[in-house]
């Protein structure tokens, strides 16, 4: 953020390089949170070492998660999608060295056509992290599963850590409770009201669009990890 830009006059646009910067400089602070949520995920992902595999990034921001993976997956292919070009940006800052294994896609996945470029792609496993909530509608959010299903080869994973709105108003109240108690490991609480679904919500649309194994695999307050498989669901016995 320029410093001539008071954070109360920012307001969020992913296309506005003021709000973007603020963005990830903010991360910085969550840091200890974000890198135990992208572990979750990452730990998630039904793949050996040396496995050769393709993954997109729905929403991927700077590529902080994308880091992540291709350290620890040598033969990983990552392919970034977001709408802002400035995001992306960054994110191949990040990613330069593991430019032969990274694409990015400026697109909107609002939008029906946004799966245009990535025809005929294999695509091992989805992932979304803090970017699906954006689309607000409900509508939106379930065509783009459908979406998302579509484009994953047979057994590929869908996995979205997102934001969900708790299923009660005073639940709001417990999230602050708790996530103030230092000890207790929450992350600071409240918000998630405005959120299109809840994490039961969520999970039915996951089905809805034709994924087994549909489940929440992780969840406190308004933050939640879920998702499920097109087809059988095939994880490696040992780490
Ligand atoms: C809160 S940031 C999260 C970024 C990244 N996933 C992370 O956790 O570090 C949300 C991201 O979603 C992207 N985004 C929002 N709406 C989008 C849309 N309709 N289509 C594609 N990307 C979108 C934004 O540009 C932004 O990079």
């Amino acid at each position: 953020m320029t410093t001539s830009t008071p954070t109360s006059e920012l307001h969020e646009d992913w296309f506005d390089e003021r709000w973007v910067a603020h963005w990830i400089d903010r991360q910085r602070a969550r840091e200890p949170q974000r890198n135990r949520q992208f572990g979750l995920l990452r730990a998630m992902l039904p793949f050996g070492v040396d496995t050769e595999f393709t993954y997109l990034n729905v929403g991927s921001g700077p590529g902080t998660f994308d880091e992540l993976v291709l350290q620890r997956y040598p033969r990983a292919r990552s392919i970034l999608v977001d709408v802002s070009p400035l995001m992306l940006e960054r994110a191949r800052e990040r990613l330069r060295r593991f430019a032969d294994r990274t694409s990015y896609i400026q697109a909107d996945f609002s939008t029906r056509d946004w799966t245009s470029a990535l025809d005929d792609t294999h695509v091992h496993a989805v992932v979304s992290c803090i970017a699906i909530h954006n689309l607000r509608e409900p509508a939106l959010i379930r065509a783009l599963y459908a979406d998302l299903y579509g484009l994953l080869v047979d057994g590929g994973l869908f996995l979205n850590l997102d934001y969900v709105r708790m299923p009660a108003a005073e639940l709001q109240a417990m999230a602050r409770w708790a996530g103030a108690d230092p000890e207790g490991g929450f992350m600071p609480g409240g918000g998630g009201s405005g959120m299109p679904g809840t994490a039961d919500e969520q999970v039915g649309w996951v089905r809805e669009a034709g994924f087994i194994a549909a489940d929440c695999f992780y969840k406190e307050f308004r933050l939640a990890l879920f998702g499920g498989c097109k087809g059988a669901l095939r994880v490696p016995e040992a780490r």
